[in-house]
C-alpha cells in the first residue's frame, strides 16, 4: 500500500468518512453501460450527435438527462445545470430552474479540430455530478496537391 492509500485509510479510520461514501464527491460515471443501475439511468447525461462532423461546420448536439429513466424535476430534487465539453475544452453551460425547465437541450456546435470525445456533465442537487461521453470524429481539410 502506498503513502496516499495509507493516508486515505487513516482519514477514514479517524473520521469514519470517505469520498467513496459521499455521492457529492467527484464525478459519477457508469460502471458498465450495458447494465446501468436505476440511479445511473436517471442521472446519466445522454449525448446525441453525429459520429463524424466537418471541421468548422455547425452541427447539432442534444444532451438529455433522464432519457433512459425519468429523473425527478421538482423544487427539492432537480438537475441544476448541464455542461458540454470537447474533452476538456468548454463548449456551453445551461442552468435549470427545477420543475419549470426540463434537462434537455439542443445546441449548434462547431469544432475546429478533434479535442477528443464529447463530454457532458450534469449536476443533480441531491445526487451530485454525472458524466456522459460520446466519441466524435472531426474531418480535417483535404490536403491539396500542387
Ligand atoms: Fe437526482
Amino acid at each position: 500500500m502506498d503513502i496516499v492509500e495509507n493516508v486515505k485509510k487513516e482519514v477514514i479510520e479517524m473520521t469514519g468518512y470517505s469520498c467513496e461514501q459521499d455521492i457529492l464527491c467527484g464525478v459519477r460515471m457508469p460502471k458498465d453501460v450495458n447494465t446501468l443501475s436505476e440511479l445511473e439511468q436517471k442521472h446519466l447525461p445522454v449525448i446525441s450527435a453525429p459520429e463524424k462532423v466537418k471541421r468548422n461546420e455547425a452541427f447539432e448536439v442534444t444532451i438529455e438527462v433522464g432519457k433512459l429513466k425519468t429523473h425527478p424535476n421538482e423544487p427539492g430534487h432537480f438537475i441544476e445545470w448541464v455542461e458540454l465539453y470537447s474533452k476538456d475544452t468548454f463548449l456551453f453551460r445551461m442552468s435549470l430552474s427545477g420543475s419549470l425547465s426540463q434537462p434537455k437541450v439542443t445546441i449548434p456546435i462547431k469544432l475546429t479540430h478533434a479535442h477528443g470525445p464529447l463530454k457532458a456533465w450534469a449536476k443533480c442537487n441531491l445526487h451530485g455530478l454525472w458524466e456522459g461521453i460520446k466519441d466524435i470524429e472531426v474531418e480535417s481539410y483535404a490536403i491539396l496537391e500542387e
